[in-house]
């Protein structure tokens, strides 16, 4: 070795270290001061880190995603509350049930039939959940009946107050018996009892025993290899229809005027129609929309008074601008509506008679 070599190592065994001795100690007096009042090294501010997702993500997916987040069984939503209802409808006790695949499957009230109660867009996209029309508060709950807890669809329907029983829904636990079965069980979106399917506003196309969903776990213990729900195919959701007259409300469902505003309509038997089929939402009247949280309104809009884009003193326009609503149906702004209006002409809810006269009724509150 000669001198220069033994001069480089002994730099680099003497110095390095030095210098790392040297950099610590002017951290510490930097951070602690000579008195040795060490507070502590105050960092530089650091740039903060955003925790809020960006506003132009498209929201979380609820329903029948949320749902079906875990392997499971796959079974109608129907079939599932039938067989809860007839293993006896216990609160806690797990009941049994065969799923599509033809597994033997165990499910439980808390786990897998209440949330078909509780959940927005479960039923189909767009779906009020039963609770939005069927809540705790009894007294103005529709029909008298709280679907939001286990008690309460054990209560019935027509109850006088809180605290009392009513019509029973679940059949004394024979499902074909079940009026919950009768309002549920559509095939073509229409009941065998001539009463609307629910959850009200349902689509023709939403199958006879309700969606398919995950729910309860393969007996047995053999982990599912997470099969993939079947989701409602995707409804695409259209540019709101441009309007000429740019201030006139319009719904964001495309579409032009049905038959109903060439035929005269009836305001007394429009009365009727509005009552079963509209109260539920826009209020008695059409005067108290209920809460529709995720919307920027905030609630469903009154419709007496109505709002007074859709007022014309030319009839035919007048009609035609509710028209479009009623046969189109319309998805409130704002992040994630619960509530939708319902396409009542393209789903065949109404018949274009029936919409001429709820526009007449509608025309007469707004006169
Ligand atoms: C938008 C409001 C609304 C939603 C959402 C709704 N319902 Fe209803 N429900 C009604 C109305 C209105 C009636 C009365 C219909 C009739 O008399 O024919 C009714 C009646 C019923 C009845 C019959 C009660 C009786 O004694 O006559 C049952 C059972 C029922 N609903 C269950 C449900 C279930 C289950 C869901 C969810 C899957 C649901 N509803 C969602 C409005 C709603
Ligand atoms: C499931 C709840 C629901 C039911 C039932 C319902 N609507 Fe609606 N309706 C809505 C919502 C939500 C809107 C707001 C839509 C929007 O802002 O795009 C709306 C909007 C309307 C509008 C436009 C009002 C405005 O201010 O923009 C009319 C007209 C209307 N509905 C008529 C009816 C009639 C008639 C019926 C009965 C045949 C009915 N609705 C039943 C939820 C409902």
């Amino acid at each position: 070795m000669n001198d220069s070599t033994k001069k480089i190592i002994f730099t680099v065994l003497v110095g390095l270290p030095t210098l790392l001795v040297v950099w610590i100690f002017s951290l510490y007096f930097l951070g602690c001061g000579t008195n040795n009042s060490c507070s502590g090294i105050s960092l530089p501010d650091l740039t903060p880190i955003p925790t809020l997702l960006p506003a132009t993500l498209p929201a979380p997916k609820v329903g029948l995603d949320a749902v079906a987040a875990a392997p499971k069984c796959q079974i109608a939503a129907l079939n599932l509350i039938g067989a809860w209802d007839s293993a006896g409808h216990a609160e806690k006790d797990t009941f049994s049930f065969t799923d599509v695949k033809g597994r033997n499957c165990t499910g439980t009230f808390k786990d897998d039939v209440q949330k078909l109660f509780l959940t927005p867009n479960l039923w189909y996209d767009g779906a009020p959940a039963c609770i939005t029309c069927h809540y705790a508060d009894i007294a103005k709950s529709t029909k008298n009946m709280d679907l939001s807890s286990y008690a309460g669809i054990l209560a019935g329907s027509n109850r006088l107050n809180g605290a009392a029983k009513g019509n029973d829904i679940l059949g004394g636990g024979k499902w074909t018996d079940a009026l919950l079965r009768k309002m549920l069980y559509a095939p073509n979106g229409k009941t065998e009892i001539g009463r609307p399917p629910m959850p009200l506003g349902r689509s023709a196309t939403v199958p006879a025993y309700g969606p398919l969903i995950s729910a309860g776990v393969p007996t047995g213990g053999e982990a599912a290899a997470a099969p993939s729900p079947t989701t409602p195919a995707e409804t695409p959701t259209p540019e709101a229809t441009a309007v000429a007259a740019a201030d006139i409300a319009r719904p964001s469902n495309p579409g032009g005027p049905g038959e109903a505003v060439k035929m005269a309509g009836d305001a007394l038997v429009g009365e009727q129609i509005f009552v079963a089929r509209c109260t539920p939402c826009h209020g008695e009247q059409g005067k108290n929309g209920i809460p529709n949280p995720g919307s920027d309104d905030g609630s469903v809009p009154a419709l007496n008074p109505i709002d007074p884009t859709l007022i014309s003193a030319d009839p035919l326009i007048f009609s035609t601008n509710l028209d479009l609503f009623i046969e189109h149906g319309s998805t409130p702004a704002g992040p994630s509506p619960v509530i939708r209006m319902p396409a009542w002409g393209d789903q065949k809810l109404l018949s274009s008679q029936e919409i001429a006269h709820v526009i007449a009724y509608l025309i007469s509150l707004n006169k």
